[in-house]
C-alpha cells in the first residue's frame, strides 16, 4: 500500500503520532504563522452574508463539528445548527436565503453526509465541506472546499483527520468572525498565535502522558462501563472519548454533557464504571469539579485530565490524573484529543482486539 506503519505496531497509533505534523499543515492553509493572520479563503461562502450556519456529519466528523459550533458562536457569533447527517437528511430543516451549509467528512463518500449536501444544494444554500480526500464526491460537490491536509488514514478509528477537522473549523470561526466584524486585528492575532502554539503543544502532550499511559490503560480494560464527561467544548469531546473507546475497544462507554450528571447517569455511578473527566482549568472549571464532587461521593472512581492549574484547584483523589499543558481555550479540544486517544489505543491493545480493523465497522459507509 501506499502507506506503512513504519515503527508503530497499528496504523492508528502512527497516525496518533503524525498529528502536529498534520495540524500544522493543514492550519498552514488557512493561518499565516508569520504575520499572525487569517489568509482569504473561496469566496462562494460568506460569512457576513448570512446569519445561520448548518452542519451536518457522521461519526467523529460529526464531533468535530459539535466542537465547531461552539467556535463559530462564541467567536463569530454566527448561530449554527448541527446534526447527525442520517437524520437531517429527513427531517425537512426549513432553509432560506441567509443560510449556509457545511459537511464535515473524512472521506467525502458517507452516504448519509452526501444525501444532506444535496438537500442544501437543492435548497439553493451555499455548500462548503471540510474534507480530508480532496477527489472525493462530497468535495466535488461542494462550492467551497475546505482541505483537512491529514494524509491518508487508514485507522477505522479516526484520530489525526478530526484533530485536522477541527484546525480547520477553528481557522474558519476566526475567518467567519473577521468577515462579521466580532474579532480585530489584536484578537486575530492573539486566537492565531493560540492555533501556531498547537503542533508543539500536542508533542508535548504526547510526550508527557506517555509514561501513565499504559498502565492506566490496563486498568480500565478490567471495566465493562466507562463515562466521559465534560464542559463546553469538552462535552463534544467527551463524546468522541467514549466512542473511540467503544469502538476499538468494545468496552460500553458513553459521552455526556457534565451538568447532565444529575438528570440521569449519576444513577450509575458506582465503583465499577470509572468517570473520565475532561476539564482544562477554563471558565466552566469549578463547575464540573462540583460534578466530580457529586461522582465521588458515591463512591464513583475518577480519571481526571486537566493541566497542573486543574489538578491542583481539584484537590480530590483520582483512580488517575492526566496533566496535560496549559491551553489556550480554542486550542483546548485539540490537544486534549491526544489523552483522549492514547488511552482508548492502549486500552484497545491490551484487550487484544484488532485495532485498525474493529469488527463490524468500516473506514467508509457508502450506504445508508
Ligand atoms: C465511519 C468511520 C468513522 C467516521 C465516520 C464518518 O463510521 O468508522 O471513523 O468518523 O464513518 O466518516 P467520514 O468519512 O464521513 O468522516
Amino acid at each position: 500500500s501506499a502507506v506503512d506503519r513504519g515503527n508503530h505496531r497499528h496504523f492508528m497509533e502512527k497516525e496518533i503520532y503524525e498529528q502536529p505534523e498534520a495540524i500544522s499543515r493543514t492550519m498552514s492553509r488557512y493561518i499565516d504563522f508569520a504575520e499572525l493572520k487569517s489568509k482569504p479563503i473561496d469566496g462562494s461562502i460568506d460569512f457576513s452574508a448570512i446569519d445561520r450556519l448548518t452542519m451536518s456529519a457522521c461519526g467523529t466528523a460529526f464531533y468535530a463539528g459539535v466542537v465547531g459550533k461552539y467556535w463559530f458562536e462564541r467567536y463569530a457569533r454566527l448561530p449554527v445548527e448541527i446534526d447527525i447527517a442520517s437524520e437531517f437528511r429527513y427531517r425537512e430543516m426549513p432553509l432560506g436565503p441567509r443560510d449556509a451549509a457545511m459537511f464535515i467528512s473524512q472521506s467525502g463518500e458517507t452516504a448519509d453526509t452526501l444525501a444532506s449536501l444535496r438537500y442544501c444544494k437543492d435548497n439553493g444554500l451555499p455548500i462548503g465541506a471540510v474534507v480530508n480526500v480532496q477527489e472525493s464526491t462530497i468535495a466535488r460537490e461542494a462550492n467551497a472546499i475546505f482541505p483537512t491536509l491529514a494524509g491518508i488514514e487508514v485507522g477505522v478509528a479516526s484520530t489525526k483527520a478530526f484533530t485536522a477537522q477541527l484546525t480547520v473549523l477553528a481557522s474558519l470561526s476566526i475567518i467567519a468572525g473577521r468577515q462579521r466584524g466580532t474579532i480585530d486585528d489584536a484578537r486575530e492575532a492573539e486566537l492565531c498565535q493560540a492555533l501556531v502554539e498547537i503542533p508543539g503543544l500536542m508533542t508535548k502532550a504526547l510526550n508527557e502522558i506517555q509514561p501513565q499511559i499504559e498502565k492506566l490503560a490496563q486498568e480500565l480494560s478490567h471495566y465493562k462501563h466507562v463515562l466521559y464527561l465534560g464542559r463546553g467544548t469538552s462535552f463534544p469531546l467527551a463524546m468522541e472519548g467514549a466512542l473511540k473507546l467503544k469502538e476499538i475497544s468494545y468496552i460500553h462507554a458513553e459521552g455526556y454533557a457534565a451538568g447532565e450528571l444529575k438528570h440521569g447517569p449519576i444513577a450509575l455511578i458506582d465503583e465499577k464504571m470509572p468517570v473520565i473527566v475532561i476539564a482544562p482549568y477554563d471558565a466552566v472549571f469549578a463547575k464540573t469539579v462540583s460534578n466530580m464532587q457529586e461522582v465521588a461521593a458515591r463512591g464513583g472512581r475518577i480519571i481526571l485530565i486537566t493541566d497542573a492549574e486543574g489538578a491542583a484547584a481539584a484537590d480530590m483523589e483520582t483512580m488517575a490524573t492526566l496533566v496535560v499543558p496549559k491551553v489556550p481555550e480554542i486550542a483546548a479540544p485539540i490537544v486534549y484529543s491526544a489523552p483522549i486517544q492514547l488511552l482508548a489505543y492502549h486500552t484497545a491493545v491490551f484487550m487484544g482486539t484488532d485495532v485498525d480493523q474493529p469488527r463490524n465497522l468500516a473506514k467508509s459507509v457508502t450506504v445508508e
